[in-house]
């Protein structure tokens, strides 16, 4: 059944010129670009998108780094549109994740790893919800 998934593509791998080759990875593979901003976070938006991560000890870093710069959040759309990106972004670590994926061939390190995906259905609505409003996404 189609389902919508959240995306971030990040400051490091927009840095690098990368955002155009990582939005064609992504039609590849068969997910429709529902909707997408070009946006420079506050410390304390970057904060609220990750505040389930507010005890780890990477929650300084992590924020820094996401205010650091542009970033294209996107809604994407799929048949298990979920587990299927989470397959296409590969592993949070680069240095783990399988060849062809686009942290494979975009990410540096664990923490500058070029894009975001929801991990489940709550997440993907809250992350949504965070950065579009309904009408952003007929
Ligand atoms: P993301 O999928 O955006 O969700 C949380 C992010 O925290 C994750 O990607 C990583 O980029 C980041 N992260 C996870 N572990 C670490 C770590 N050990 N050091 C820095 N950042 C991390």
């Amino acid at each position: 059944m189609s389902q919508r998934t959240f995306s971030i593509i990040k400051p490091d791998a927009v840095r690098k010129g990368d955002t155009a080759a990582i939005l064609a990875e992504i039609s590849k593979a068969g997910f429709k670009l529902l909707a997408i901003k070009k946006i420079v976070l506050t410390k304390k938006q970057a904060e609220g998108f990750y505040y389930v991560h507010a005890e780890r000890p990477f929650f300084g870093e992590l924020t820094d780094f996401m205010s650091s710069g542009v970033i294209y959040p996107m809604v994407l759309e799929k048949d298990n549109a979920i587990a299927d990106f989470r397959k296409l972004m590969g592993a949070t670590n680069p240095a783990q994740a399988e060849e062809g994926t686009i942290r494979k061939q975009f990410a540096s390190s664990i923490g500058e790893n070029a894009i975001h995906g929801s991990d489940a259905e709550e997440t993907a609505a809250f992350e949504i919800g965070y950065f579009f409003a309904g009408y952003e996404l007929k």
